[in-house]
């Protein structure tokens, strides 16, 4: 009898049906499961397969996605982050499938709507950018053309939201681009800045560099604050990134503090974005 119990269990592991952890030779389990969040961006845009929110999928399975627009919307491509390679390649809206990395995955169908003009107002409106990224409480939305990248940060708070680009995984701030901006009563205050160190940074304009910040705006609302921001592409100080086509790894970080200066606490991670 026992030896067919044995026999049984053995036979359901070898099937995967058990689901046992994994075990990394320190009496420690490993995950082998993740969470997926499928994100539309603009939410109005179009709808998801898997429909958007977070569920749990084994490392390694195939996940299915498709996507279809809604309205005057239509499809522009998939962005994932970290990345991951899509079996059809961005561009293709069905049918499409990636491999579920061994890590949580944030997947965005992107849509675009009807031309809308970019104005740094504070509000994020659909068709105004054509990615988005989420970041538990934050979002970073962008768009480019051939000479501006145009971005828009919003995030769950009412002190400053920052994004950093060409950051390296794990040096924090160190020799990142910076913005940082906060709506303070009615001033809205933005700052251009490098990242000196692993936690330190000074505006490029401290450091022997310029502000190259060309247009701006935001917004405190509904317990939200949104920094718009428009600058160019490659501006000329070497305390910029010179932003281009192709991946690359951001930071974001938002504080409960409008002093630029202010810590940020846990509210601050890496993503990679696509431009
Ligand atoms: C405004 C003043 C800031 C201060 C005083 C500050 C301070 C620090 C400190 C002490 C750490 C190490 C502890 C930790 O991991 O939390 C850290 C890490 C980090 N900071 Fe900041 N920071 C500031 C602004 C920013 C901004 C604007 C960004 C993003 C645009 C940012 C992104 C990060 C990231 C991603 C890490 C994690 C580093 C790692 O563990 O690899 N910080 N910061």
């Amino acid at each position: 009898m026992k030896s067919i119990i044995i026999m049984a269990t053995g036979a359901l592991v070898i099937m995967g049906l058990l689901v046992v952890p994994a075990c990394n030779g320190n009496g420690n389990d490993v995950p082998t499961e993740f969470d997926l969040t499928m994100a539309v961006s603009p939410a109005t845009g179009g709808v998801t397969t898997p429909e958007a929110g977070t569920t749990r999928v084994a490392a390694g399975t195939t996940v299915n996605v498709d996507a279809q627009a809604l309205g005057d919307y239509e499809f522009v491509d998939w962005s994932a982050s970290p990345a991951v390679e899509f079996a059809l390649g961005p561009n293709e809206p069905e049918g499409n499938s990636f491999t579920m990395p061994s890590s949580n995955v944030v997947v965005t169908a992107n849509f675009a709507g009807p031309d809308v003009e970019w104005v740094p107002d504070g509000l994020i409106t659909p068709g105004e950018y054509t990615d988005m990224q989420v970041y538990g409480d934050y979002e970073i939305h962008w768009a480019t053309d051939e000479q501006y990248i145009y971005v828009g940060m919003r995030a769950e708070t009412s002190g400053w939201v920052a994004v950093g680009f060409n950051a390296t995984r794990g040096q924090g701030m160190a020799n990142a681009d910076m913005i940082l901006g906060v709506v303070d009563g009615d001033d809205v205050i933005i700052s251009d800045e490098f990242g000196t160190g692993r936690t330190t940074h000074r505006p490029d304009t401290e450091l022997g560099g310029t502000d190259d910040i060309l247009e701006y705006g935001g917004k405190e609302q509904g317990g939200f604050m949104t920094i718009e921001f428009k600058r160019a592409l490659d501006t000329g100080d070497p305390y910029d990134a010179v932003l281009g086509e192709g991946t690359i790894t951001i930071m974001w970080a938002f504080s409960d503090s409008k002093s630029l200066t202010d810590y940020h606490s846990a509210n601050r991670g890496y993503g990679d974005i696509t431009l």
